[in-house]
């Protein structure tokens, strides 16, 4: 089968187009044709061995959308012939960047029927990542303000709605007058809760959302970017408040979580929750992987049922070096609204 992997680390010239073995499916397994991939920040910086491990050649891609061609000995729910899509996140035989994936059927959901293939593969990984973030630490609080920093990338897009479905006034950032008007106008925001934050120092940042929330602290502050959009998140929260983060940092990130009487959480008994979406499946074992399967379908129902609008989507390309390569640059950039999507 056609992949587009890499053979070491490194930058976007590592990305060669192989034919590679078709992957037979394992016992709880099925193999899907892909249809359509999507593309993560992840990739990029898997690509660049910041998580090291994988043996080579490395496929990377942890979303797919497709149809089942062939099912392993020990699945029932499903046959040749479904339509799904898949969490391709450390299980599968290879990523998404091919023609064909082995899979368990822990990381599987049957597709939304509304939506297409391109549409349902921009879901898994960002869909799963902002409903964790926005039921963390005992969830949404109805009604109360909530702050979440970088609501136009493939997370945002979907936390902002969910925040706003389970009933928050959201409130959150963007990085150019495009991105305030994507968030605005396609993901409803009201435009006096957008926070414009190039060139702005925390405190600054800190000083103007105070002041679009009537003076007032944030009762949930959720961090999608990492870094000083972290520290603001830990400033802005209010007394007994929480704080979600999907970033880790370097080591040496200079905020004090834990000393007595200095941190920031200690003085505003706050609750610090970190989501990491790969936790099941790099640290647990098949029985915790349901977890995955229960919020396809969760997901799967929002977006049937019309709760959840699909993030706008931009199609790269089709399966070919090109099209990893300028969605890889894209996601570099940093500045990418909704997902980026590659048809297979
Ligand atoms: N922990 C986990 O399990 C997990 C899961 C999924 C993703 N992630 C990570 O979460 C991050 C977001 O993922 P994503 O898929 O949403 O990425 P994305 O689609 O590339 O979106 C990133 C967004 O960040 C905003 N941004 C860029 N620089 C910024 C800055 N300096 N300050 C504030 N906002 C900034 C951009 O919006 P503007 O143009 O408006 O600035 C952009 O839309 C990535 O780093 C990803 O690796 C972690």
């Amino acid at each position: 089968m056609k992949a587009i992997a890499i053979n070491a680390f490194g930058d976007s010239s590592q990305f060669k187009l192989l034919d590679l073995p078709m992957p037979e499916p394992k016992e709880n397994e099925v193999r899907l044709r892909i249809k359509a991939s999507g593309f993560n920040p992840v990739d990029y910086k898997i690509r660049e061995g910041h998580y090291g491990g994988g043996s080579f050649p490395l496929v990377l891609g942890s979303d797919a959308a497709g149809v089942i061609d062939k099912v392993g000995s020990g699945v029932k729910e499903y046959q040749a012939g479904d339509e799904v899509y898949a969490l391709i996140f450390g299980q599968g035989s290879n990523g998404a960047y091919a023609e064909y994936v082995c899979i368990d059927t822990s990381f599987i959901s049957h597709k939304p029927k509304n939506i297409s293939f391109e549409e349902a593969a921009a879901i898994p990984l960002v869909g799963i990542t902002a409903y964790r973030a926005v039921s963390s630490s005992g969830g949404i609080p109805k009604g109360l303000p909530v702050f979440i920093a970088g609501g136009s990338g493939g997370v945002g897009s979907l936390a902002v709605q969910m925040a706003k479905h389970f009933g928050a006034d959201v409130f959150t950032t963007a990085g150019s007058e495009e991105s305030a008007t994507y968030i605005s106008e396609y993901l409803n925001v009201k435009k006096e809760n957008i926070l414009l934050y190039k060139g702005l120092a925390v405190e600054e940042m800190k000083n103007k959302l105070l002041e679009m929330n009537k003076g007032e602290l944030f009762a949930f502050a959720i961090d999608l970017i990492g870094g000083e959009m972290k520290k603001l998140c830990l400033e802005v929260a209010g007394f007994q408040g929480h704080v979600t983060s999907i970033l880790p940092e370097e080591k040496g990130f200079p905020v004090d979580l834990l000393t007595r009487g200095e941190s920031i959480a200690f003085q505003k008994s706050l609750s610090i929750h970190f989501i990491f979406v790969g936790s099941q499946s790099f640290y647990g074992d098949r029985l915790t992987w349901k977890a995955y399967k229960k919020e396809l379908l969760y997901l799967k129902t929002l977006l049937e049922e019309g709760s959840l609008r699909m993030p706008t989507i931009q199609v790269v390309g089709d399966l070919s070096i090109e099209t990893v390569k300028k969605a890889h640059q894209l996601l570099e950039e940093g500045h990418v609204k909704g997902k980026l999507i590659m048809k297979t």
